[in-house]
């Protein structure tokens, strides 16, 4: 659906014979919150999302504070089941499994990042950063670990617990331990909603890279229409269902659609609260 101009990835973004492969594929997903008591307002969330992404692209996920952002990002990094749909990630499906295989699914080909980095105050920068491996029973190389940290700036900050560091810092030890197992797709809750101008920029170029360097694709959620244009494309969400696209977007073009999309967009606001799912044990996404 979303052409790429020329070819920048070799890795995870490989193209076959020209066209690049699709990394992420939603068919029909829904969404509906809050069926089970009688009193209570079912609430649709996503109303059949359908859409498809190349290996390779960065897109960011735009719309109105409760348009369904948040939990089209879980639904398709298999944080959340949707109640109905297919998501399907480098040509796999991977609604449908048990739990355990969901889990397995997600720790092998999907990386996170969310607005409140989601660190072990207890773990230094280099353990969490491996934190993923380890949970997955795989090998932890440490040449790897410190060519991405490195990659993120913090090969000198391996020590350090995330109380020692500032918040771009920490953010970007998360981008670190999201890209540690190479996954195909890298989703980003509102990854600069607590960082300032400088550190958001820093976190934006590194998410940009993974994408143009080692060819990850990237989803980012973002309600910031400059954070917005690092991304090749634009997905406008309202009401649970997707709305629009720009390519090549620039932040005033965004903003610009954006006072189009909903009154309840706050501009200048701080991103919405992230979610904290209790059916997750901490650190959630790892
Ligand atoms: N766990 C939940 N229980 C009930 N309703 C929820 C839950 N999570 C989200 N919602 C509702 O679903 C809609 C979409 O929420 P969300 O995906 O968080 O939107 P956004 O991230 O765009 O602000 C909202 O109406 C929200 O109140
Ligand atoms: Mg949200």
């Amino acid at each position: 659906m979303f052409g790429r101009n020329g070819r920048r990835g070799t890795a995870a973004g490989a193209v076959d014979g020209g066209a690049p492969h699709e990394a992420l594929r939603l068919v029909k997903v829904t969404k509906v919150y809050g069926t089970g008591g009688a009193e209570e307002a079912a609430v649709t969330a996503l109303d059949g999302v359908t859409l498809s992404l190349p290996a390779g692209s960065f897109t960011a996920v735009m719309g109105p504070s409760g348009s369904g952002k948040s939990t089209l990002l879980q639904c398709a990094a298999g944080l959340d089941r949707p109640d109905s749909g297919v998501v399907m990630v480098d040509g796999a499906e991977m609604t449908g499994g048990s739990e355990t295989e969901l889990t397995k699914f997600r720790r092998e080909r999907i990386g996170f990042v969310f607005q409140q980095y989601n660190l072990l105050p207890t773990l230094n920068v280099a353990q969490n950063t491996v934190l993923p491996l380890k949970l997955a029973g795989r090998r932890v190389d440490r040449a790897r670990v410190r060519e991405v940290l490195a990659r993120v700036g913090l090969a000198d900050r391996m020590r350090h617990r995330p109380d020692q560091l500032s918040g771009g810092q920490r953010q970007r030890v998360a981008i670190a331990r999201a890209l540690v197992a190479a996954p195909s797709v890298v989703f980003a809750d509102e990854p600069t909603g607590a960082l300032d101008t400088r550190s958001a920029r820093d976190v934006l170029g590194l998410l940009q890279e993974t994408v143009r360097v080692d060819g990850r694709t990237v989803v980012m959620v973002t309600h910031d229409p400059v954070a917005a244009s690092y991304a090749d494309s634009v997905l406008f969400l309202a009401d649970g269902r997707l709305v629009g696209q720009m390519h090549a977007p620039t932040a005033d073009a965004i903003a610009e659609r954006m006072t189009h999309l909903g009154d309840m967009y706050e501009a200048q606001g701080p991103g919405p609260a992230p979610h904290h799912d209790p059916r997750h044990s901490a650190p959630m996404g790892v």
